[in-house]
């Protein structure tokens, strides 16, 4: 036991003294210096939800791009190392990031208590929404929170977004698959009367397919918006994307970040 200790110990010395400057967590072991010796900024994230995150092609290769992906892209610069994207299914992300799969999660997620307990988060980068995507048909049944109870609802498993689903549309009536693009086929196949999903996404189908429209019907929001999260304890990387976030805000960068990846996504054609 006591070598163990002294072990760790002096790892933890080696840690510190090439740590030289960098602000150190408790253990006197700094992460953000991990990282630069890694080389690398690890992101998880679930590219299904255009803008945020997206596959597109660029000159031939599958890449993930978004808005997202463009501010984790700013943390990397600025920490000097690459940037590796993780893509996933949504409802597996804060779990990995728990095990220690990655650095941090960029995924257009917002914080609730429940999702406190697991992990950390950043200060919101932009305020959150949730809109209704619907055929465009029918767009004119849905005025109110109160006209789509009992409609069938499709939204992402493990998300918010469809717990509001199934608060709003009903339990009974509510459908979760992991992907969206695969709740968007349902839709447009008639399966689905609407899908709960986050405004930008909702907008931008709303744009690309013209057969589909996003309305408003005000659904009530208590997340204050979308952060980044990072593994619970990990103050020293939280504060530091803090820092990378305020210049980023303060430079309106991330509206350009927006503009582009819309047009990523087809929404300038
Ligand atoms: N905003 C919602 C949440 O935090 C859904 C996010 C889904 N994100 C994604 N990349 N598919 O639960």
């Amino acid at each position: 036991m006591k070598k163990i200790i002294a072990l760790i110990l002096a790892l933890a010395m080696v840690f510190s003294f090439t740590a030289c400057g960098g602000g150190s967590s408790d253990s006197g072991k700094s992460v953000i210096d991990d990282i630069k010796a890694k080389g690398k900024l690890t992101v998880g994230t679930s590219a299904d939800y255009p803008p945020y995150e997206f596959h597109t092609e660029i000159d031939g290769v599958d890449t993930i791009v978004g808005f997202d992906i463009a501010i984790a892209k700013a943390i990397a610069d600025d920490l000097g190392v690459e940037l590796e994207i993780v893509d996933m299914s949504f409802d597996n992300l804060l779990m990995s990031l728990a095990n220690g799969e990655f650095d941090m999660v960029i995924a257009a997620i917002t914080s609730n208590e429940e999702r406190e307990k697991a992990v950390d988060f950043s200060d919101p980068y932009l305020v959150s929404k949730n809109l209704i995507l619907v055929k465009t048909e029918n767009a004119g049944k849905y005025k109110t929170i109160d006209d789509i109870a009992g409609a069938k609802g499709g939204a992402q498993t493990g998300t918010i977004t469809y717990d509001r689903c199934v608060q709003y549309v009903g339990e009974a009536t509510t459908v979760g698959l992991a992907k969206v693009q695969d709740l968007v086929m349902e839709l447009q196949a008639g399966k689905l009367d609407l899908l709960f999903l986050d405004y930008m996404t909702v907008l931008t189908y709303a744009e690309v397919k013209d057969d589909l429209e996003a309305v408003d019907v005000n659904i009530p929001s208590d997340a204050e918006g979308y952060q980044i999260a990072v593994k619970e304890g990990n103050s020293e990387l939280q504060q530091y994307i803090n820092g990378v976030l305020a210049k980023l805000l303060a430079e309106n960068a991330i509206e350009g970040f927006i503009v582009e990846a819309q047009q990523q996504a087809g929404m300038d054609e």
